[in-house]
């Protein structure tokens, strides 16, 4: 993958810097911007979040390192931070309660979630062209699925560690490389007619859906946020085993090859199972260990459900208008 397009000044600075023989830091006034949806400042971190994954063909691996960029990067964080911890205040102040029941505080978040009902219109009335921008949104998580999480495992000891990595044994395939989730999505995209190469269509998602990526990247590069990480886990997978079955449904409805709806069928029951190993293995065993962590498991269970929303919206907003929820792709090939 290469460097995406920049979105303004910001993110041309960052990836001139990413490239430039000394790089400096990018000045980032958190007070001039909605950091959760700035397209400009998603991007931009994205591309630096990027570094620790996969990275780019044309950035130097050992960019990921450099003080500049992580000053750069340090800076969204901290506004980044701020910004989740204020959007999930109300839900998680209303839940918290003894540390001894946080399994039962992240399941009253998940069901007392009102996000708008994506998998519905999925099911239901979704045109084909909408069913394949849905796919693109979730292609920037797919294709690396269960990654950011991954970084949970060498942060966690004992019954935690022992859970999560079961969970992950599943994302990764079950010792079937065939079988890896985000190599079934690939082959998802490729069902549906679509580029199945990792990185594809950054370019054309905005910033919702990007700030549901960036905020897995945040909880999983910082130590100090594995609380979060881990609860961003639990409401992920106790909010995927319904919806994929709706998902399937309308994969099936609009007569797409059966490789799109494998890969909502294989999540129908595996997440069940992954709902249980994350809450209660997971999350509860995690806050048992460290009492310290409660508030954060709680924070990241409702920033999860509170971005999916935005990016929920983002789609139905732009398809219930009679319009694309995409960005236009104005780098075309040159042939
Ligand atoms: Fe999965
Ligand atoms: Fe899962």
């Amino acid at each position: 993958m290469r460097l995406p397009r920049p979105r303004g000044p910001f993110s041309e600075h960052v990836f001139a810097q990413m490239v430039a023989r000394e790089p400096t830091a990018t000045p980032f006034d958190a007070t001039a911007v909605d950091v959760l949806a700035d397209d400009d400042v998603q991007i931009g971190l994205w591309a630096l979040y990027e570094l620790s994954y996969r990275g780019f063909e044309d950035v130097e691996d050992d960019r990921e390192w450099s003080p500049a960029l992580l000053t750069t990067r340090a800076e969204i964080e901290e506004a980044f931070e701020r910004a989740l911890r204020e959007l999930t205040a109300p839900a998680v102040d209303a839940v918290i309660g003894e540390p001894a029941r946080t399994a039962e505080q992240v399941v009253a978040l998940v069901d007392g979630d009102d996000g708008p009902p994506l998998a519905q219109y999925l099911q239901r009335k979704a045109s084909e062209e909408q069913y394949r921008e849905f796919l693109v949104h979730r292609s920037v998580y797919h294709l690396k699925e269960s990654d950011p999480h991954a970084f949970g495992i060498p942060r966690l000891d004992g019954a935690p560690k022992v859970a999560l990595a079961e969970l992950q044994y599943d994302e990764f395939g079950g010792g079937r490389p065939d079988r890896l989730h985000s190599t079934l999505f690939a082959r998802a995209l490729e069902g549906a007619g679509l580029d199945p190469t990792y990185g594809a269509y950054v370019d054309v998602v905005p910033a919702p859906t990007l700030a549901v990526n960036n905020a897995m990247s945040l909880f999983a590069l910082h130590r100090r946020l594995r609380g979060a990480l881990m609860g961003h886990l639990a409401a992920f997978e106790s909010t995927s085993s319904l919806p994929c079955r709706r998902y399937s449904g309308g994969a099936a409805r609009l007569g797409f090859d059966e490789r799109v709806g494998e890969y909502f069928d294989e999540h129908v029951e595996a997440d069940a199972v992954h709902e249980q190993l994350a809450i209660r293995s997971i999350c509860q065993r995690l806050v048992d260990q460290d009492p310290s962590l409660h508030r954060d498991v709680l924070v990241g269970t409702a920033a999860c459900l509170r971005l999916d929303a935005l990016s929920a919206h983002q789609m139905l907003d732009a398809w219930e208008g009679g319009a694309s929820a995409l960005l236009p792709d104005d780098r075309q090939e040159v042939a």
